[in-house]
């Protein structure tokens, strides 16, 4: 048995009150639209202060799992702990509270076209946190320093600025609140290699000097190797891989093998064969 396996082994156990709970537990959480079971029992661990990159082909419900733990979707079965917290179920004021720990930053940007550069930083500080607008400034400079933009675009709006730029704010944005838990959705999609790279380092550096926790959607393997402590791989609506990232070229799993290496022919076509999918 390889420490894959017996990773996964351990993370298939009940989860139990502890002192010492992962920041992040999804246990058996289920999700079908129609006909369609695109989470079929997701178990997945993130320790605290820990960089998860969760990997996974086009349509293998990445985002249903990001949006189930947001809270954008409610699952049809499981639980999704949040610091030791079952959050599945929660009312709307607790769903509130539990929003003000956790940092967001959307795939494209998602930028409000209508704010200015620094309106879009301060904006989880002033609508979430009813914090003074002045005070909020501040803030948002600080942050929009620590991502290597500074005073110079915080009066700019969002088209004024290069996609690359426009990245950067939503990482400055994703920060604002001092998150304990930042998501991070396919962060280097549609960035040149450098930039894409520049962003990778952001992240590595942000999130560690904050020691907040970050799961990360992606189907750049140079962010993977870049930005995760662990690597987890979503395949067919459930985890079939994970471990520290140091063992993803020797994972022993075929699929997470065709995976990373973007092989045309392996396990992933096979199957895609035998379901009549190509
Ligand atoms: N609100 C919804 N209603 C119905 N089906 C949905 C909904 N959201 C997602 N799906 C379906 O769930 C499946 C998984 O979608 P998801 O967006 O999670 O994929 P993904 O892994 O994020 O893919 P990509 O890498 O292309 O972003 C797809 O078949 C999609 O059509
Ligand atoms: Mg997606």
């Amino acid at each position: 048995m390889n420490a894959g396996t017996e990773k996964l082994e351990a993370i298939n156990e009940m989860p139990s009150k502890s002192n010492d709970n992962p920041m992040l537990w999804l246990y058996g959480v289920k999700k079908t639209f129609g006909s369609n079971n695109v989470l079929q029992g997701i178990n997945l661990k993130l320790p605290k202060s820990k960089s998860l990159v969760v990997i996974g082909g086009s349509g293998s419900g990445k985002s249903v799992m990001l949006k189930c733990i947001l809270g954008l979707i409610t699952p049809d079965d499981g639980s999704i702990f949040v610091d030791g917290e079952e959050t599945v179920g929660l009312s709307i004021k607790k769903r509130n509270q539990l929003m003000h720990k956790f940092g967001m930053l959307f795939q494209g940007g998602a930028l409000f076209d209508s704010l200015k550069i620094w309106e879009n930083v301060a904006f989880g500080l002033i609508q979430g946190q009813q914090m003074a607008r002045a005070d909020a400034y501040y803030v948002a400079i600080e942050r929009l320093r620590a991502v290597g933009l500074g005073k110079k675009v915080a009066d700019l709006y969002p088209s004024e600025l290069s996609g690359g730029m426009q990245k950067r704010v939503s990482l400055a944005r994703a920060i604002a609140t001092d998150p304990e838990i930042i998501f991070f959705d396919e962060p280097t999609t549609g960035l040149d290699p450098i930039m894409a790279d520049v962003i990778n380092d952001l992240i590595t550096e942000t999130v560690r000097d904050m020691g907040a926790t970050a799961l990360t959607i992606t189907h750049d393997m140079g962010s993977v190797r870049k930005v995760a402590d662990e690597v987890a791989m979503i395949y067919k609506g459930q985890i079939i891989w994970q471990d520290d990232v140091q063992n993803l070229d020797n994972s022993g799993n075929e699929y997470v093998e065709q995976f990373i290496n973007g092989s045309a022919e392996g396990p992933i076509t096979d199957d895609a064969r035998k379901d009549g999918l190509i």
